[in-house]
């Protein structure tokens, strides 16, 4: 496997975790960032002696990788994943899959040209408490879903995050309908079983970028420092320093940027209503500003109702998955997954397994995603900004490519 993209996730969960975990059955051939100095960051950290690069191209012809772990900013990913199809190599793309529609389907064209194979490492859906939701799907516990409503909450820190960085620019991520909710559009096609048909959105800029009295560039030369809420000192983290600091020489890109910087152009608060082909909706909503972390979502069916909730902060905590039956009582389902270890609460080593150790074996929970996955779950994304741009307007995904 070689790896384009060696920021933190290129150089955590697909570099070092995977050399300590499955070295016996994955090597790392090559390493790749537009930033040279990251990419040799990225080679010490992980603890490797693969050669590193900084020409896509070059690293694949000299390395000869099966597969290419894309792991560049959101924006990028179709350029690598089509170029490596090229190239002739199967394709692992972090999501989301693409930014814009012409991005995806240049990315269904290219892999059906190749014969390759694209997988989209949604590790969401390896969250135990989303496979105990998919069982119950499965085993029809609340007979056909009519709805679904899903709430991402993200807090001023998690949240935050994706206004200090390149996310913060549509030109990059394509805001965090794609970046951050494809995940959660990914486990609402999953679970439904479904193709979303039509997206009406809603989204605004309230609370980050242009809505505060003072700004700086980044965090280290801020002379507001004192009365920042979201002051951070990147200098505290020393993969941090590593990989980021370090390396500011070489693109100008600060981890510790200003939340508060006026060229931020993505929404903050985001509502989104998705009709699938099988007749039901999803009404989804994500803020980016509140005083806790997590989600609350609840599937609606003909017998019943499912609620998966994992949210608190500040002293308080809702964790649990329930069912609750039509003229029935209501429980916690008890019978879920042991926890694991590992990045998001176990569901990247669970992930980790299923493509290098499980590629082959049975998954009955559908856990497997590809191309498809991918490009369904970013085009709802897509759909919703264009939507917002539209004045909220309904956009169609059969408009945007034919899949
Ligand atoms: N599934 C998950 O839970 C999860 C978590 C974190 C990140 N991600 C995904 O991983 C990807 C990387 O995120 P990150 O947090 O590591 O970001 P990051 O900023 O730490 O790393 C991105 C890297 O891409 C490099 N890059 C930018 N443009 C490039 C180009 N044109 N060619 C080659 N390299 C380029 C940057 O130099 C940087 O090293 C994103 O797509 C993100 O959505 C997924």
């Amino acid at each position: 496997m070689a790896i384009v993209g060696t920021g933190n996730r290129g150089c955590l969960t697909w570099g070092q975790e995977v050399v300590v975990g499955y070295s016996d059955v994955v090597e790392i051939v090559g390493l790749c960032d537009i930033n040279r100095k990251r990419v040799v960051a990225a080679q010490k950290l992980i603890g490797i002696n693969a050669p590193t690069f900084v020409d896509f191209d070059r690293m694949i012809k000299e390395t000869r990788p099966d597969t290419v772990m894309v792991t560049t900013i959101d924006a990028t990913h179709a350029r690598y994943i089509i170029r490596a199809l090229e190239l002739g190599c199967d394709v692992m793309s972090e999501k989301p899959l693409c930014t814009d529609e012409q991005q995806c389907q240049a990315i269904l064209d290219a892999e059906k040209k190749s014969g390759k194979k694209i997988t989209v490492t949604f590790n969401a859906r390896h969250d135990r408490m989303e496979k105990k939701v998919k069982e119950l799907l499965l085993g029809k516990a609340i007979g056909d879903v009519i709805s679904v409503d899903f709430h991402e909450y993200l807090d001023t820190s998690h949240g935050a995050d994706y206004f200090r960085r390149w996310h913060r620019l549509k030109e990059n991520s394509g805001t965090l309908l794609v970046h951050k909710a494809s995940h959660h559009f990914d486990l609402v096609n999953w679970w439904l079983n479904s193709t979303p048909v039509e997206v009406t959105a809603f989204g605004d800029l309230k609370f980050y970028g242009r809505n505060n009295s003072f700004r700086s560039t980044h965090c280290r030369v801020c002379p507001f420092k004192q009365q920042c809420k979201f002051y951070m000192d990147v200098t505290k983290n020393e993969q941090y320093v590593r990989l980021y600091v370090d390396c500011e020489s070489e693109d100008g890109y600060m981890r510790d940027g200003c939340v508060w910087r006026e060229d931020i152009n993505i929404y903050d608060n985001m509502s989104v209503v998705v009709k699938y082909e099988n007749g039901a909706h999803l009404n989804y909503t994500a803020n980016t500003y509140l005083p806790y972390e997590g989600q609350a979502i609840s599937i609606n069916g003909h017998q019943g109702r499912i609620d998966c909730n994992e949210f608190g902060g500040g002293g308080f905590s809702n964790k649990e998955v329930r069912l609750t039956r039509s003229f029935g009582k209501s429980e916690v389902v008890k019978d879920l997954e042991p926890e694991r270890v590992g990045g998001h609460g176990g569901a990247d080593a669970s992930l980790q397994d299923l493509i290098f150790r499980g590629s082959q074996g049975p998954d009955p929970l559908g856990l497997r995603a590809g191309l498809r996955d991918g490009a369904l779950s970013s085009l709802i994304g897509i759909a919703a900004r264009h939507s917002i741009e539209r004045g909220s307007q309904t956009v169609k995904i059969n408009d945007l490519v034919k899949l």
